[in-house]
C-alpha cells in the first residue's frame, strides 16, 4: 500500500532518520589479559597483601584502557576473574572482596572513594574510566553482610559474589551484576537469590551484562536480549575451551550471529588452563577475534560495531531454524550408523564416504540434513555428520540439539568426536540444517588452526548454515548447536549401556 501523497515528506524523513541511525557505529575494545595468580596459601593473606596482587593486575589493565581509549574506543571490556585469578576458598577470597553499593546510589568512587568503607580497587577503575573518558567494564568479588534475620544466610556471615561492574566516562558506577550461572568449580561464592537483567543506555545503543557459564542459559543472557532488547552484550568470561563446540571464539561467535546481537568478549589467557579467545561480534559474525596458544601474554582487540545491530542493513533477516530441513524429503539411507561420545554424550554418526553428497541422520526427535562437495577426498582423513538430542548433565544441566560436520581426530572411526584442530581436507561447498525444536540455535564454524570463517558462510532465512564462498581453509567443524532451555529440568533418558560399537576400518 502506498502511503498518500500529504504523508509522502514525513514518512522519506522518517526513513532516512532511520536510516542514518542505523548505520551509526562505534568502537569497542575488549582485553585478553594474562592474569597475574595469587600464590597458593592454606592461610588468607591480609587485605594488604590481596590489594598489592589486584593492583599488579590493575596496572596491566591500565595500559589497555589508556591504548584503547587513545585509539577511540569508547568502552573497554576486561576479563572475569581478571583482577585476581580463579584459585580459591570461601575464605581465601574474602581479602579480595568489597562492598560494592548498588548503583542507584549514584557514586563516583574516584571523586568520593571512601562513601561506602574502603573501596580502593572501586576507587582505581573508576578513575581509570574518569581519566581516560572511556566505559570500563570489570570483574570483582562482592560481598554483603547477613545475619540471622535472613534464613539463607551462609555461617560466616557474608554473601560473596562474583560480580561485574561497569563504570561510564565519568567514573560512575552504572552497573553491578552478580553472576547468576556459576560454574561448579566456584564454591567461593554464592548465588544471588534470583536472575539480575542489569542493563544501562549509552549515546551507542543500549548494553547488557553477564558472565561466563551464563551464557548457556536462559536466565538472565535470553531475557536481556529478546525482552530488555539490549544491543550489545558485555561478556567478561574465564573460558576453558573445549573442542569441537564450546571453544570460546566459536561459541561466543555463534551466539551473537544466533540472538542477533553485539557481544563483546573478554576471556582470561593461560594456555595450561586452555583460556584464550576473545573477540567483537556481531551478528553478521566476528569483526575481531584473538586467539592464541602461543604466546603468554594478552592483547587487546579494538573494532567496529553498529550501535543498533538489529537495524542495521548488514545484520543477517531473522531464521526460523527448521523451516528448510522439514520442507525436505529424507535425502539418503545411511548404510553405517555408529554411536561416538563428545561431552560425555552418545551422538550418532555417520562417515563422509564420498567426495560430495546429500546425507540425513536423525537422532530421536532431530533430523539433520547435509550437502557438500569436497575438493578432494583424501585417504588420510575422515569426516562424519553427527546428530545429539538429549539433557546434558556433567558440569551443568542443559539440553542440546545438535546437527554436526565433524573431522574425525583419526581415521578410525572410534575417534571421531575427540579433539581436532587441524585438517587439510578443502571443501567446495557445504549446507547443514535440522528440525530443530526450538528457535535459540547457534551457528558454527570452525577451520583448522581454531579459527573462525567471519564472511565465508550465512545462515539463510530457512535455517540452512551454508558457506558463502568457497572456503578457503580446511573445517574442523561446522555445527548449529541448539538449546532447549525449557527442557533442562527433565529427566534424563536412561544412558545406553553398551560402548559405542566400534568402526569397519
Ligand atoms: C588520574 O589522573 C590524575 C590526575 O591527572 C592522576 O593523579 C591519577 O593518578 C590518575 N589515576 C589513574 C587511575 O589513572
Ligand atoms: C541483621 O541484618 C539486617 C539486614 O541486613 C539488619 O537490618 C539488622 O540490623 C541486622 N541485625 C543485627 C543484630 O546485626
Ligand atoms: C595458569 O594457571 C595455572 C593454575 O590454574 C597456574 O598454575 C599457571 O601458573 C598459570 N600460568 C601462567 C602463565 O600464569
Ligand atoms: C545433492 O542434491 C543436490 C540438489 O539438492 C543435487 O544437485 C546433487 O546432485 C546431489 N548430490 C549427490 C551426490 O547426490
Ligand atoms: C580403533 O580405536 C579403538 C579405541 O581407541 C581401538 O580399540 C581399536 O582397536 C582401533 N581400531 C583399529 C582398527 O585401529
Amino acid at each position: 500500500m502506498l502511503p498518500s501523497q500529504a504523508l509522502l515528506p514525513s514518512v522519506v524523513f522518517a526513513l532516512a532518520a532511520l536510516q542514518a541511525f542505523a548505520s551509526d557505529t562505534f568502537l569497542a575494545a575488549v582485553y585478553e589479559h594474562a592474569v597475574i595468580l595469587p600464590q597458593l596459601t592454606h592461610e588468607p593473606i591480609s587485605h594488604s597483601h590481596a590489594l598489592a596482587l589486584m593492583n599488579k593486575n590493575m596496572d596491566v589493565l591500565e595500559g589497555a584502557i589508556k591504548e584503547a581509549a587513545q585509539k577511540g574506543a569508547r568502552i573497554i571490556v576486561t576479563p572475569e576473574d581478571g583482577i585476581y585469578g580463579w584459585l580459591f576458598t570461601r575464605e581465601s577470597i574474602y581479602p579480595y572482596l568489597e562492598d560494592i553499593p548498588d548503583p542507584v546510589v549514584d557514586w563516583i568512587p574516584c571523586m568520593d572513594p571512601s562513601r561506602f568503607g574502603p573501596a580502593p580497587v572501586q576507587e582505581r577503575l573508576s578513575c581509570m574510566a574518569r581519566n581516560n573518558s572511556i566505559y570500563v567494564v570489570a570483574n570483582i568479588g562482592d560481598k554483603k553482610p547477613c545475619n540471622s534475620s535472613d534464613p539463607k544466610c551462609p555461617s560466616d556471615g557474608r554473601y560473596q559474589y562474583n560480580t561485574d561492574v561497569v563504570f561510564d566516562p565519568q567514573g560512575k558506577l552504572v552497573a553491578r551484576y552478580h553472576k547468576y550461572n556459576l560454574f561448579v568449580t566456584e564454591r567461593q561464592f554464592n548465588y544471588p537469590k534470583e536472575a539480575e537483567l542489569v542493563t544501562f543506555e549509552t549515546p551507542f545503543g543500549k548494553f547488557g551484562i553477564f558472565t561466563c557459564f551464563d551464557i548457556l542459559f536462559h536466565d538472565p543472557a535470553v531475557v536481556l536480549v529478546s525482552k530488555m532488547q539490549v544491543d550489545t552484550v558485555l561478556f567478561p568470561t574465564a573460558w576453558m575451551n573445549v573442542l569441537p563446540f564450546l571453544t570460546a571464539i566459536e561459541f561466543h561467535s555463534a551466539w551473537a550471529m544466533g540472538m542477533r546481537v553485539n557481544v563483546l568478549a573478554a576471556n582470561t589467557h593461560n594456555n595450561s588452563m586452555e583460556m584464550t579467545g576473545s573477540g567483537i561480534y556481531s551478528p553478521a559474525g566476528a569483526r575481531a577475534y584473538f586467539y592464541n596458544m602461543e604466546t603468554e601474554d594478552g592483547h587487546l582487540l579494538i573494532a567496529e560495531l553498529d550501535v543498533h545491530p538489529r537495524l542495521s542493513p548488514a545484520t543477517p533477516p531473522a531464521v526460523t531454524w527448521n523451516s528448510y530441513a522439514l520442507s525436505v524429503e529424507r535425502l539418503s539411507q545411511n548404510d553405517h550408523e555408529f554411536s561416538g561420545i563428545i561431552f560425555e554424550e552418545h551422538f550418532t554418526f555417520t562417515e563422509l564416504t564420498k567426495p560430495e553428497g546429500n546425507l540425513t541422520l536423525c537422532q530421536k526427535d532431530l533430523c539433520c540434513h547435509l550437502s557438500y562437495k569436497m575438493a578432494e577426498k583424501r585417504d588420510d582423513e575422515v569426516y562424519v555428520l553427527g546428530v545429539f538430542d538429549g539433557l546434558h548433565v556433567v558440569e551443568g544441566r542443559y539440553y542440546m540439539q545438535v546437527c554436526t560436520l565433524l573431522k574425525c581426530l583419526s581415521t578410525n572411526l572410534s575417534s571421531c568426536g575427540q579433539p581436532v584442530e587441524m585438517a587439510q581436507t578443502k571443501f567446495e561447498m557445504f549446507s547443514l540444517s535440522g528440525t530443530f525444536g526450538t528457535s535459540y540455535v547457534f551457528p558454527e564454524v570452525l577451520y583448522s588452526g581454531v579459527q573462525l570463517a567471519p564472511g565465508e558462510f550465512e545462515v539463510l532465512s530457512d535455517g540452512r548454515l551454508m558457506s558463502k564462498t568457497k572456503p578457503t581453509k580446511p573445517i574442523i567443524a561446522v555445527a548449529l548447536f541448539g538449546r532447549c532451555y525449557e527442557r533442562d529440568h527433565e529427566k534424563q533418558d536412561p544412558q545406553p549401556t553398551d560402548p559405542p560399537h566400534d568402526a569397519h576400518n
